[in-house]
């Protein structure tokens, strides 16, 4: 596998695979790399001619006190995975090479970025959509791969790559799951024992909620109640929210009941356990 870190090799690298009719998958990473990326990969491999795979820890999308410095970094581990799952570029991008002195190009959103993860991590979603507006930029991918654990974040991508009339097919692929329903994170090898067995909350609290969606409960706050009970704080855990709210928008539903009308309703949870911020989510069609 070729490793490049400055953007300027892979810009001419991407203007080579262009100029060869070879589509690229790009899949963006912060390393790590577990179950979840490789199924990312999988997918870009299967529907593309090169895939390319950054790792690239972006400090900007870290707000102050988060876990930026302890986040892993286990670099010639994601570089055997990525030649194990014939992965053709890895570009490890450097912090001054995205972001040279003087840097003070930002790429925010409005409405999306607000709720959930916005509420609680202000900044977060600026540094997300630079950091992927410059990713697209520089590999110029036909398709690029994002995992639905982080459902924000996708929502956010594929708005920007709308709205900046970015050449690039954003694909979003399903959740990989450990046995018990914890969604897939580099952040569960920080997980205690104690914690780890709390981590399957978050999931059987989507699953109660779309239960009772299922029974017919329409009411917003009653959904919301199902998921706490799920999620009752102790000394292992610490609820940041519990919501229910519009797939396509993020939007409360106004008269706090689900419409149903063949719509889809965002299930999400995120919560922290001992020094550990997981998120998960589903979404049911109501
Ligand atoms: O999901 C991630 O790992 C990151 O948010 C991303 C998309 C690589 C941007 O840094």
């Amino acid at each position: 596998v070729k490793v490049e870190k400055d953007c300027r090799s892979v810009l001419r690298l991407s203007e080579r695979y262009r100029a060869a009719s070879l589509s690229v998958g790009l899949v963006p990473t912060m390393g790590a790399l577990h179950a979840g990326h490789l199924s990312l990969i999988a997918c870009a491999r299967g529907e593309c001619d090169r895939v390319v795979v950054s790792i690239f820890v972006n400090p900007t999308q870290f707000s102050p006190g988060e876990d930026l410095a302890s986040y892993p970094r286990p670099l010639e581990a994601d570089l055997e995975a990525c030649r194990r799952s014939g992965v053709d570029l890895v570009f490890c991008g450097a912090a001054a090479d995205l972001y040279p002195e003087g840097f003070q190009t930002w790429v925010n959103l409005e409405d999306l970025t607000k709720p959930l993860c916005g509420e609680h991590r202000p900044g977060h979603f600026r540094g997300v959509a630079t950091v992927v507006t410059q990713l697209l930029s520089v590999v110029k991918p036909q398709r690029a791969y994002f995992g639905k654990k982080d459902y924000q974040q996708c929502l956010v991508v594929e708005r920007l790559v709308r709205d900046l009339h970015i050449d690039t097919e954003v694909r979003l692929v399903e959740t990989v799951r450990e046995p018990d329903g914890l969604a897939m994170s580099s952040r569960n090898a920080f997980l205690g024992a104690k914690e780890r067995q709390a981590a399957a909350r978050l999931y059987r609290a989507l699953m109660a909620a779309r239960d009772a969606i299922e029974g017919g409960e329409d009411s917003v706050e009653k959904l919301v109640a199902c998921m706490r009970r799920e999620l009752v704080p102790g000394d292992d855990l610490h609820l940041d929210y519990a919501e229910a709210r519009d797939a396509e928008t993020l939007a409360a539903f106004a008269d706090g009941r689900l419409p149903r009308r063949g719509n889809h309703v965002l299930l999400a949870v995120a919560a922290r356990l001992g020094g550990v911020r997981l998120i998960d989510n589903i979404v049911v069609k109501v």
